[in-house]
């Protein structure tokens, strides 16, 4: 067989969010793919990446007040130390914030520019004055115009499920500060002039993506329906690269990210001394993405559009496969089903949830459901029950009663062994084609037969009569058993490890299945796979709940300790005025919080909701002066919104007094 020359990616996940069970569909199911193609001798590089530009990027680090590079280099760590958990065997695993991808992103734009591709427009979008940027669909807020429910983002309502436009949205508000003034402003934008590709597309689309993508893609464009523009620039402040030639504008995060694919192959090759043009710009190597479903549009149409038109190569094909259900629903935070990679790897083993995966995926787009008891009943009867089981009673057998020596296989063993072997070219089609599911079966049903074999001979009974005859069926056992662990080696990496140590052979390629093992010692067993005990499964749901809540409602100190020093003008950012209540009262709904109107010199009260009910009766505060922060960002409260803020003492036992100027001070006299 000749070595094919073969470049996989899994999407770049994004750095703002925890690796959880539903990317690892994506991940360990490439991870498969790659190692089987790794073990058939053929030169496969698998690379990924962190995706790390754009305005939630941006606006995360914000929140956490650290910088974009703290926040992705923080990612990075978490990311890379999941994924390896996993047993996820990258070859490269880069960011999107790099020279290379910059580099690359740099020239595709260039090459696009001369060829044409790119059209510009004027678009107006809604900006938030206060946290001084553009809001993308996501960040803005309000009231659905369809249903009239509140607090829906700017794209589409959650609770009517319609979609439209941050225009149509009432109430408009930025999502991350509540500030209703937004403004529209307009900017001139660059888009890609995805029409021009219509017809290359409509050609691509066919056996380079599964029939159903293509189909459905398909229908967009139909002879009378255009392909809109796409809008690849974004104003600053943007996390991201600079585009050459138009200061102030941004690449949109989704124009450089798959662009990442070929910084992390060219990342790779320049760490390995290889080419990159031996590899992506070779036409006889192979190129394969795997993504989920969410993101064909960018994968199946500006992707390979784009590389057509800078005149690189496109990919081979692109993979798409479903989403993951917990227990038959969406994952769910509160009911502890949003499960995190980390979260996981404290109470259950990566294996099991490889090998429960394999089992479930087939290769098709269809969703899978990680079923929890169905999981711990998988694991428990086929991998420990049926396959593990082989070794370890086959091995502590023949160590116990037989010196730990191999013999040669009897012939009905012989014959088991020969079927197994004989199944060698199908199993590696089924993964060729990613049918993960039918290997397992074909596995299980082959461990079925090994297990009627070993229970119809009854070597613990046959040992005491004649134990050569015991040696031969544990012999065989262990055979069977072996060549199977060559067969699941993609899925289950570190027990075929284990395995071929036992047997004292090298890490197993494909090939190794036809070998015997006869007349030879066997290591000491030790322990490949145990049973999931299900209270480690409740306890994994229990931890995972609601997490961020959890982490809101635990205690702070009242007495903080004393913060980093700041500057004078820092200080003085904060705008204190004197404040004189003009009225107050109790918010009805809420056992905290106090209403308060507030005079500081401008035409209208202000009004600011305090936390101080359980200290205070409404009544004593009107007519007295406190202190406000005037220039807090207004923020939005189920009652209304809140301008300002009043300054308090909290003692540590909770009580709470509100800070008062002397008499003599007039409302909006300025606090320093
Ligand atoms: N950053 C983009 C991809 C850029 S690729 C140039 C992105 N990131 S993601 O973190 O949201 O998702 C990464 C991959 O994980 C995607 O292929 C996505 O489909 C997949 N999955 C994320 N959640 C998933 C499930 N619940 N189930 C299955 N796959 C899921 O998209
Ligand atoms: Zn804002």
């Amino acid at each position: 067989m000749e070595s094919r020359k073969i470049i996989v990616t899994s999407a770049l996940p994004y750095a703002n969010g925890d690796i959880h069970l539903g990317h690892l569909v994506e991940y360990v199911q490439t991870d498969f793919w790659v190692r089987f193609q790794k073990m058939r001798g053929h030169r496969c590089v698998y690379v990924c990446a962190d995706d790390t530009h754009g305005t939630p990027i941006m606006v995360r680090a914000r929140k956490e007040g650290i910088t974009p590079e703290e926040l992705i280099a923080r990612s990075y760590e978490q990311h890379t130390r999941d994924f390896a958990g996993f047993e996820i065997n990258f070859d490269n695993y880069y960011s999107t914030n790099s020279p290379e991808n910059y580099e690359f992103c740099k020239d595709i734009f260039a090459r696009l520019e001369s060829a044409g591709a790119y059209l510009t427009n004027s678009i107006k979008q809604l900006y938030c004055p206060n946290c001084k940027m553009f809001l993308p669909d996501r960040f803005v807020k309000g009231v659905c115009p369809k249903c009239g429910a509140g607090e829906q983002y700017g794209d589409s309502c959650d609770a009517c499920g319609s979609t439209y436009t941050t225009a149509d949205l009432k109430d408009a508000h930025c999502a991350t500060c509540g500030c209703r003034d937004l403004e529209l402003r307009e900017s001139e934008h660059i888009l890609f002039d995805l029409a021009k590709y219509k017809e290359y597309l409509r050609g691509w689309l066919d056996g380079h993506t599964p029939q159903d993508v293509a189909k459905k893609l398909r229908e967009w464009f139909g002879d009378d329906q255009e392909l809109l523009p796409w809008d690849v620039s974004r104003d600053a402040p943007y996390f991201g690269f600079e585009i050459p030639g138009h200061p102030g504008k941004y690449f949109y995060v989704w124009l450089d990210a798959p662009v990442g694919y070929l910084a992390s192959l060219k990342n790779w090759c320049d760490r390995n001394g290889e080419k990159f043009e031996d590899w992506w710009g070779n036409p006889d190597a192979e190129r394969y993405h795997f993504i989920g479903k969410d993101i064909v549009r960018f994968h199946c149409l500006f992707w390979p559009a784009e590389l057509h038109a800078a005149g690189y190569e496109g990919p081979t094909k692109v993979f798409v496969h479903g989403f993951l259900t917990v227990n038959g629903e969406k994952m769910s935070k509160s009911k502890g089903t949003f499960i995190k990679a980390a979260t996981y790897l404290k109470y259950l083993k990566a294996q099991d949830l490889r090998f429960y995966y394999a089992c479930k995926l087939n290769g098709s787009t269809d969703d899978i459901d990680l079923n929890l008891d169905d999981f711990a009943n998988r694991v428990n009867s086929d991998l420990v029950g049926k396959i593990t089981n082989l070794a370890s009673r086959g091995a502590q057998m023949l160590h116990k009663n037989l010196g730990g020596q191999l013999g040669e296989m009897d012939e009905a063993g012989r014959k088991l062994w020969q079927d197994a072997l004989a199944r060698s070219e199908e199993i590696a089609a089924d993964y060729e084609a990613r049918d993960f599911s039918k290997v397992m079966t074909e596995v299980r049903a082959l461990a079925d037969a090994a297990n009627q074999y070993f229970d119809s001979m009854a070597p613990w009974k046959l040992v005491k009569e004649d134990p050569e005859a015991a040696r031969k069926v544990l012999t065989s056992i262990l055979n069977i058993f072996r060549v199977l662990t060559v067969y699941l080696t993609p899925v289950l990496p570190s027990y075929s490890l284990k395995v071929s140590k036992l047997f004292g052979e090298a890490p197993y390629q494909w090939a190794d299945a036809a070998k015997a093992i006869e007349n030879r010692p066997v290591e000491k067993y030790e322990y490949l796979a145990t049973r999931i005990d299900k209270a480690a499964i409740d306890s994994l749901v229990e931890a995972s709940k609601d997490t961020l809540a959890a982490a809101e409602a635990a205690p702070k100190p009242l007495i903080e300790p004393v913060k980093p020093t700041i500057d004078f003008d820092t200080f003085a950012k904060a705008d204190l005025r004197v404040a004189k209540v003009v009225s107050a009262e109790a918010v009805e709904g809420s056992d905290k919080l106090i209403r308060l109107m507030l005079d500081i010199g401008e035409a209208k009260p202000r009004q600011v909701f305090a936390g101080i009910r359980k200290a205070y009766d409404p009544a004593s505060l009107v007519g007295r002066s406190l202190v406000m922060v005037a220039n807090l960002a207004p923020r939005k409260m189920r009652f209304g919104v809140s301008e300002g803020m009043v300054l308090a003492a909290g003692n540590p036992d909770g009580s709470l007094f509100v800070s008062s100027p002397d008499s003599g001070a007039i409302p909006g006299a300025s606090v320093r």
